[in-house]
């Protein structure tokens, strides 16, 4: 293959596999290779666009693992199709790259990683919540300049969030786990927005309320918004953790933004393109008092004008899942996705992935997105 540069692994092997990218850890290349697939990755950082996918398909390719930053539609599908693909699966949880039904019309099952980003995706969302109340990156930037004179009592003054009210939009599997960490760790009194009712996340919350209750100690609350407008009127920090999707581009525009109160927090670890980013440049510049933090951005890897000179707004490089553990799930379930259909297995439908860590895995393919429109097997033990 021309241009960038790829590493072939088991050349004889009697399947095709090509992974856009190199992946951490090495179970996901043994997983692979033990289902008989020659392997072919992508040694380069830049993002591969559709022709260069497209000549890496080439005439024979079994399966593919792709990434977020690729755009999957019809015709990579058929592409794939056409040199026998049997499967495709995002290196990541969220799948707003890939046009699932252009994959389902092609006939060609789409996976993708959730379970292992969960802790660490939310610890990220919360990371990003302290330092935006508490100013760090401003705070930073002082003191590496040399402009730190000695200790003031009005000196990056910030929020504190024990007690105040936090606002999530998106209660799955990351939205709760961030939930749980802020109102557990923090006291704050939740309030959430999603499409059903989150009763688990409500019993973890009223439980706590009473241990709390039962010490003596203030009790926390948990109630779900009827709308988006009355959590951003309500909370003092807010996070989302949407999917993108029609229904959640520009969630968050210049209209909403000025419900929330003017010294509130956004938190953004889900796609860019939710929060409307031109819109909320021009409401941190016209509020100063407002802080944001953002893991995404709307027209990743580049920032809205304005963005990165902004004192009040945390910016990180899209790593919200970048913890070794993670990365390595990841690798290691979009392989099991590839390599568990490449071996005709059936596909897993319990709630629980984390089995497909473990030295012997199900032999089940962990996540595919369109395998009940697909018509699939579903893994029976
Ligand atoms: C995902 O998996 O969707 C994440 O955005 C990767 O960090």
């Amino acid at each position: 293959m021309k241009g960038k540069e790829w590493k072939t692994h088991h050349p004889g092997g009697s399947n095709r596999v090509i992974v856009t990218k190199m992946l951490p850890g090495n179970r996901w290349l043994k997983l692979l290779v033990d289902a008989d697939c020659r392997v072919d990755v992508c040694l380069s950082s830049e993002a591969l666009d559709i022709a260069e996918i497209e000549t890496a398909i080439g005439d024979r390719c079994d399966g593919v693992i792709g990434q977020l930053t690729e755009a999957w539609g019809e015709i990579l599908f058929t592409a794939l199709k056409a040199a026998g693909g049997k499967v495709y699966s995002n290196y990541a949880v969220g799948f707003n790259n890939v046009d699932l039904p252009a994959a389902t019309r092609c006939g060609i099952p789409v996976g993708n990683t959730p379970g292992v980003l969960t802790e660490t995706t939310a610890e990220m969302a919360v990371a990003l919540t302290f330092a935006a109340a508490r100013r760090l990156g401003e705070a930073e930037r002082f003191l590496r300049e040399g402009r730190f004179k000695g200790w003031l009592p009005t000196l990056f003054v910030g929020e504190l969030l024990r007690g105040k009210t936090l606002g999530v939009i998106g209660a799955g599997r990351i939205g709760s786990a961030y939930a749980r960490m802020m109102v557990e760790g923090h006291k704050m009194n939740l309030v959430y927005f999603n499409r059903r009712e989150n009763r688990a996340l409500e019993a973890y919350v009223t439980a706590y309320a009473g241990f709390l209750d039962a010490r003596g100690e203030v009790p926390v609350s948990c109630r779900r918004a009827d709308s988006v407008e009355e959590l951003l009127q309500t909370a003092d920090c807010v996070s989302i953790h949407t999917v993108l999707d029609d229904t959640t581009r520009h969630l968050i525009n210049s209209k909403r933004l000025s419900l929330m109160k003017e010294n509130a927090i956004l938190i953004n670890t889900s796609r860019g393109p939710v929060i409307d980013e031109a819109a909320l440049v021009f409401h941190c510049q016209s509020h100063p008092d407002f802080r944001a933090g953002l893991d995404v951005f709307e027209d990743e890897p580049l920032l809205k004008p304005g963005l990165s000179s902004l004192e009040n707004v945390v910016i990180v490089p899209h790593i919200a899942s970048a913890t070794m553990w993670t990365r390595q799930g990841m690798a290691t379930l979009a392989a099991s996705n590839v390599a568990g259909i490449i071996r005709g297995y059936g596909v897993w439908n319990k709630p629980d992935i984390k089995f497909f860590l473990a030295d012997t895995p199900p032999k089940a393919a962990p996540s595919i997105l369109n395998a009940k429109e697909l018509g699939m097997r579903i893994w029976d033990e």
